[in-house]
């Protein structure tokens, strides 16, 4: 993992939408895993900036979502749909048939898990996938306790990630209980990923993902697994970490490498990776 500890949330939304630029220059084709929730939206804006200061085009992306809340239509204010659109995809002028997000109404939810993996494959995989960490360890909708190899399924929220996510509603209890999210397994498989942290709040699962044991108690610990990851925070976030200097230091020492994977043009994931070998 790249742990990365910038002095506050702005100097980290715009070293994540540096590196998020840099995957679209590098494949003007790319496919994003994106993530909603507070954290990113620094981060998103930064983007819509530098798309425009740059005149970076985005035409060709595709995009895959994290998580939607079970029962809310697209047009729902609190959907994860409507995020998006509101904080991304107008700014960068994205057309609808680029995005994808799960859709919590769907009939058949497991159908449309399971269509939702597909056509991340046929995509060709995701590039680079945006992550924030929930207070109780969670990744998209993983509560503790997920599988750390699982695929998208529909999930059932801890009381924690309802309380944390009532201030977004009226009231407490119009929260989901449920909803659709990617699994670990289908975010390990990404090429890279990208976790953001800031505030006090998120100090200690921030530390427990980094410097913690893995275990599906903490689904972010799942990251320790993957070969890519940049995980950047506020020093807020970075309270709790033990080794900070050494992550300091070693964020210097690799100063002039690339950012993005060597593995990042190949076009199909490593076919070890066995998730993505259609049987
Ligand atoms: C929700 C989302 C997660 C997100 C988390 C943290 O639960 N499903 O993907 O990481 O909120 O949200 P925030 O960034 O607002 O703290």
């Amino acid at each position: 993992m790249f742990v990365k500890i910038e002095r506050n949330y702005d100097a980290m939304s715009l070293k994540a939408a540096q590196i998020v630029a840099e995957v679209v220059r590098a494949k003007p084709n790319a496919v994003l895993g994106l993530a909603t929730g507070s954290t990113p939206v620094g981060m998103y804006q930064a983007l819509i900036r530098i798309a425009k200061d740059e005149g970076l085009d985005f035409s060709q992306v595709t995009t895959f979502n994290l998580d939607e809340y079970e029962g809310l239509s697209a047009g729902h204010p609190q959907s994860y749909h409507a995020f998006m659109w509101e904080n991304l995809f107008e700014g960068l002028g994205l057309r609808e048939e680029q995005t994808n997000l799960l859709d919590g109404m769907a009939k058949d939810l497991a159908a449309e898990c399971s269509e939702f993996e597909e056509k991340i494959r046929d995509a060709g995989g995701i590039d680079i996938q945006v992550l924030g960490i929930g207070g109780d360890g969670h990744i998209a909708f993983n509560e503790p306790g997920s599988s750390l190899a699982g695929r998208t399924t529909v999930v059932a929220l801890h009381p924690q990630t309802i309380a944390d996510n009532a201030r977004f509603f009226d009231n407490e209890k119009e929260v989901p209980r449920r909803a659709l999210s990617m699994g670990i397994g289908t975010i390990l498989d990404a090429r890279s990923c990208l976790i953001l942290a800031g505030g006090k709040g998120k100090a200690k699962p921030w530390a427990k993902m980094i410097e913690g044991p893995m275990c599906s108690q903490v689904p972010a610990s799942a990251l320790q697994m993957h070969p890519w990851v940049i995980a950047i925070s506020d020093k807020a976030a970075a309270s709790k970490l033990s080794n900070r200097k050494y992550y300091k230091h070693v964020d210097r020492e690799r100063a002039d490498q690339p950012v993005l994977p060597p593995w990042i043009e190949q076009p199909q994931l490593d076919p070890r990776r066995q998730a993505f070998a259609k049987v």
